[in-house]
């Protein structure tokens, strides 16, 4: 017995009835149960520029990797035309990982399917999604399937599993493991199907992983043991300058003022950097019309280690232009005004 959309091959009428309710091809308008108005069904239409779990990222110009990973990337691409390729990135909170998984995805054409690990609280839910279906009074649950199946199952998808270490229960990351090495996929009871990695998938893993991370678990050795990995670092502070001026079109001078003050953080503090988010967050304050010192303040934050913020300002004293210092040393010595909103 075959599905009339997808053409797999099913046991009897029961299973037959269960794979029609999941069925990545059935479209829209066969299932009554899909015309919800409230729920919107995502089909597989990746060309749709991210209106669906599956698309399309677009090519960002702005940004720089190193030239090894440039490499690590071509040679990723090359390898995924043989055998599946799982990539995991490494690196500094705010440092491009999350970047790095779409720009592959969008130098090579790809679709595109990010699973974000930290809202995971089961394992059943990287396979589907139950929702509420109100229909003449009664109500019932139906299913769907995930972005995560969705993008598995379809060819030459980049499957960024984004923050891999921070699901809700270590569990779900058991359940990758199959996807993951050369079984290439599973059965899997929640779906009452086998779900099967299609050609030249390639799944990106991202994760930030250390002692000032709360809510992160071990990756184990056996996971870790499927990926390549790829260390993206922060960019240097030339590199820096430039992004900061074509992401904000902030000016030369405090593109350089910014950047060399996160490159003495990053040399002077080993606990914790400024990061290039932050740099930008900051840029951006700034070209809003907020004054050098505030704009950087509210970019790093009032962290709850003092100690910290205490030497990180007094870092950004040191590279601040004249007149900006003296603008914060007057407002470090005068009682700010309190005024209505
Ligand atoms: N090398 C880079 N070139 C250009 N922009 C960059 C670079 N690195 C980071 N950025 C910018 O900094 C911001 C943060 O990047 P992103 O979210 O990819 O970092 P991340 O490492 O995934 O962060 P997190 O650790 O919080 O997950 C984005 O706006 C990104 O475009
Ligand atoms: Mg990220």
């Amino acid at each position: 017995m075959r599905c009339p959309h997808c053409g797999a091959v099913l046991k009897d009428e029961k299973i037959l009835q269960l794979h029609l309710k999941v069925c990545p091809k059935r479209e829209k308008v066969e299932s009554p149960r899909d015309e919800s108005p409230k729920m919107e069904i995502p089909v597989e239409s990746p060309k749709d520029g991210g209106k669906y779990e599956v698309f399309y990222p677009k090519p960002d110009p702005y940004f720089l990797v190193p030239e090894d990973v440039k490499i690590e990337l071509e040679i990723a691409e090359k390898l995924s035309q043989k055998h599946h390729i799982n990539l995991l990135v490494t690196g500094q909170p705010g440092g491009g990982k999350t970047t790095l998984a779409l720009q592959f995805a969008a130098r090579y054409n790809r679709p595109c399917v990010v699973v974000d690990f930290g809202i995971l609280q089961e394992p059943q839910e990287l396979f589907h999604t139950t929702y509420l279906v109100s229909e003449g009074g009664s109500s019932r649950t139906d299913i769907r399937e995930s972005g995560f199946v969705r993008g598995l199952e379809t060819e030459r998808c980049v499957v960024v599993l984004d923050e891999l270490n921070r699901p809700e229960n270590e569990r779900v990351l058991n359940v990758l493991l199959p996807f993951l090495d050369g079984r290439g996929g599973a059965y899997i009871d929640y779906l009452r199907r086998k779900v099967t990695v299609a050609p030249q998938v390639v799944f990106i893993a991202t994760l930030n992983e250390g002692a000032m991370f709360c809510g992160v678990t071990t990756v184990d050795t056996a996971l870790r043991d499927r990926f390549r990995e790829i260390y993206m670092p922060y960019l240097p502070p030339d590199y820096e300058v430039k992004v900061l001026m074509d992401r904000t079109g902030i000016d030369e001078k405090i593109a350089v003022c910014l950047a060399t003050f996160a490159y003495k953080v990053r040399t002077s503090i080993s606990e914790r950097k400024v990061s290039t988010r932050q740099l930008i967050t900051a840029a951006e304050n700034y070209v809003a019309g907020d004054s050098l010192w505030r704009a950087v303040s509210t970019a790093i934050g009032h962290h709850n280690n003092p100690a910290w913020r205490q030497q990180v300002m007094e870092i950004l004293s040191f590279q601040l232009p004249e007149k900006e210092l003296v603008e914060w040393r007057k407002s470090l010595s005068q009682r700010g005004n309190y005024v209505r909103l």
